[in-house]
């Protein structure tokens, strides 16, 4: 069993991380939080790693907070990932298939290449939970795909395929399921080889002017979000996941 349900491997340049709890499609659990945390720390502040590259298992990416955690410990280790990954000055290179769902999505926002297999798909289903965006999705949505869409996306928390959310700006590739991890891992090593300053003052550049705002965007989402996940009615629905028959 993996510490956490996470794989670490530093590989050259390239440190991967990979979420692997694949009986629960990836759901991120406290201790995932956690461990994702000491690994994108540890990724920034080592010399010799240039690149992450962050994956799930072959035909999961992420289901999404676990869901368990949720209504038993609540939303804290999730804010702080999520502060954490906002943060990340070495490039990261992520690789998704399969359910890419509410944080599953959402983190990719704070990659800097996406590389998705056909069968991938992305949902954002906050509302149906009785809850809201996080991770500065409610400020980066609307920015990357319009009011309109990102209200789609958001609001509805309608679904997406691969070569939707491609079409829209949310991911850069979509492949087969056979060579989405090697191409993820190729672009990697890729990045990886340039010039390590070059790479993070352009990565800091991209993002320097939005920085400010989306950790206003993260620090209000999280005091609604916490709020939510109190009532009544989202701990009903979740409880009520568990219990599908
Ligand atoms: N938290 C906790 N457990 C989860 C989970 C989550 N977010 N997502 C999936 N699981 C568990 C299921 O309970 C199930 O466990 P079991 O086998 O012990 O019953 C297992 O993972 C497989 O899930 P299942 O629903 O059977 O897979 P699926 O392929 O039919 O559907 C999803 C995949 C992702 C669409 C569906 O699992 C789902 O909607 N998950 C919740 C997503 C979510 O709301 N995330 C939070 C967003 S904020």
């Amino acid at each position: 069993m993996p510490l956490n349900n996470l794989v670490m491997e530093q590989d050259g340049k390239v440190f991967t991380i990979q979420i692997s709890r694949p009986a629960k499609k990836n759901a991120l659990t406290q201790d995932m939080y956690r461990g994702l945390i000491q690994a994108f720390e540890k990724a920034d502040a080592d010399d010799r790693i240039h690149c992450i590259f962050l994956r799930g298992t072959q035909d999961c990416f992420c289901a999404g907070n676990d869901l368990k955690d949720f209504l038993e410990t609540g939303a804290q280790a999730a804010a702080d990932f999520v502060k954490c990954i906002s943060q990340v000055k070495k490039p990261i290179v992520a690789a998704v298939n399969g359910p890419t769902v509410g944080v599953g999505t959402t983190m990719l926002l704070h990659c800097d290449v996406v590389v998705a297999a056909e069968e991938a798909y992305f949902m954002m289903p906050f509302t149906d939970l009785g809850l809201c965006p996080e991770a500065g999705a409610s400020y980066l949505l609307p920015r990357l795909l319009g009011q309109c869409r990102a209200s789609e996306l958001l609001l509805l928390g309608t679904r997406i395929n691969a070569a939707n959310a491609c079409e829209l700006g949310l991911i850069n590739r979509v492949c087969t399921a056979q060579e989405y991890v090697e191409v993820g891992r190729t672009l990697a090593e890729e990045l990886a080889a340039k010039p390590l300053a070059a790479i993070l003052a352009t990565k800091a550049l991209i993002r320097k002017h939005q920085e400010p705002l989306v950790a206003q965007a993260i620090s209000n989402e999280n005091e609604q979000f916490i709020s939510l996940l109190n009532t009544e009615e989202s701990r009903r629905i979740m409880t009520a996941f568990f219990s599908k028959g």
